[in-house]
């Protein structure tokens, strides 16, 4: 499968604005989608999901995040090397963004159709008549009811569901190549949770579209990605098939997080979950990250860093003491 997006050592670093001092938001991270390859990115919140997906967009907030490492390739482009002209021609047309929140992210004073067209003239020569027209279809094709109507209504007449397909029509508009979605469906409820995934994918494979999924919630990976990559404290903790991360885990935080899930089987038992948080940028870790929180750590963690270490099929994990399943 050709690769479209190849990031290697990404290191993301913040300013304290108070005293100079120097945090750490992302600590090296890799991380490759191949074309129309769905990745997910997973972990708590803190760990620097929002920030890697900013990163490939180079929308990074500068200050007081900058890049201090590492590389981003794009279709074989180093991302650094665009010009201000190439990533407006970029962003939006060859990558598509859904946000968290579908109502903050659409433009209240204007109607979804208005927003939709905007995205589809600055990317696309088209005609106004196809620009309405092509509107009208996406309206359709992302399952809203009566697109004639919705097109001339305003982003506060709509659903936070509706508002997500909305966001998901501008973010197809221009057949990206690559779709990043971060938390798409954090502010829905369940059942729309699931529609909304379920349309992701759908339309995601019938235009042959890479996806970089972003989730805290490793339940929703389930059945939606080729690849699952687990975050912690700006480091990948973890790598590998949906079958590695969900039946053959080898790290304490990857276990950790799947332990927190709740299980059919576990309906009335308490919840295991990891104690403690993530920590921030700015506090001194131990070598290997996770330390401060691993229920296996040794001593050996605290003064060594665990490199990544891949094996044969893919499955990478990095930790000095990983579990054998
Ligand atoms: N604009 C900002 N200024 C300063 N620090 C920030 C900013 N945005 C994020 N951070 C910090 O950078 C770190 C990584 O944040 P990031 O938003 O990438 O986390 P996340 O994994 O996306 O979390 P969530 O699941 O809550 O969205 C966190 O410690 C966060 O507090
Ligand atoms: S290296 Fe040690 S502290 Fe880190 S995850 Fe593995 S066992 Fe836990
Ligand atoms: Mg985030």
């Amino acid at each position: 499968m050709p690769e479209l997006l190849s990031i290697k050592n990404l290191e993301v670093s913040l300013k304290n604005p108070t005293n100079d001092k120097r945090g750490k938001v992302l600590r090296g991270i890799s991380l490759s989608l191949g074309e129309g390859q769905r990745v997910a990115l997973v972990g708590e919140s803190g760990c620097g999901k929002s920030m890697t997906a900013l990163s490939i967009l180079n929308l990074l907030p500068q200050p007081p995040m900058e890049v201090t490492g590492g590389t981003i390739h794009f279709k074989d482009k180093d991302i650094h090397r665009f010009t201000r002209e190439e990533w407006e021609a970029i962003r939006g047309k060859d990558i598509g963004i859904v946000f968290q929140d579908p109502i903050t992210s659409l433009n209240p004073v204007f109607t979804v159709g208005v927003q939709i067209e905007e995205t589809l003239r600055k990317h696309l020569n088209s005609s106004e008549t196809e620009v309405r027209q092509k509107t009208l279809n996406l309206l359709a094709e992302v399952g809203l009811p009566d697109p004639k109507r919705v097109i001339g209504q305003y982003p506060h007449q709509l659903s936070g569901g509706m508002c997500q397909r909305v966001m998901i029509a501008m973010a197809i508009a221009c057949g990206p190549t690559l779709l990043i979605a971060d938390e798409p469906t954090t502010a829905l409820d369940v059942t729309v949770q699931a529609q909304i995934l379920e349309l992701v994918f759908k339309l995601t494979q019938q235009n042959k579209m890479a996806v970089l999924l972003i989730t805290h919630d490793l339940r929703i990976v389930k059945g939606h990605a080729d690849r699952v990559v687990i975050l912690y404290a700006g480091e990948v903790m973890e790598e590998g098939t949906p079958e590695d991360i969900f039946v053959h885990a080898q790290h304490p935080y990857t276990e950790g997080l799947l332990a927190s899930m709740p299980q059919f089987e576990q309906k009335g038992k308490e919840l295991v979950s990891i104690g403690g948080v993530v920590p921030s940028p700015f506090e001194d870790l131990p070598a290997c990250v996770f330390a401060n929180r691993c229920p296996k750590v040794k001593d050996k963690c605290r003064t060594e860093k665990p490199e990544f270490v891949l094996n044969k099929t893919g499955h990478g994990v990095r930790c000095f003491y990983p579990s054998e399943k």
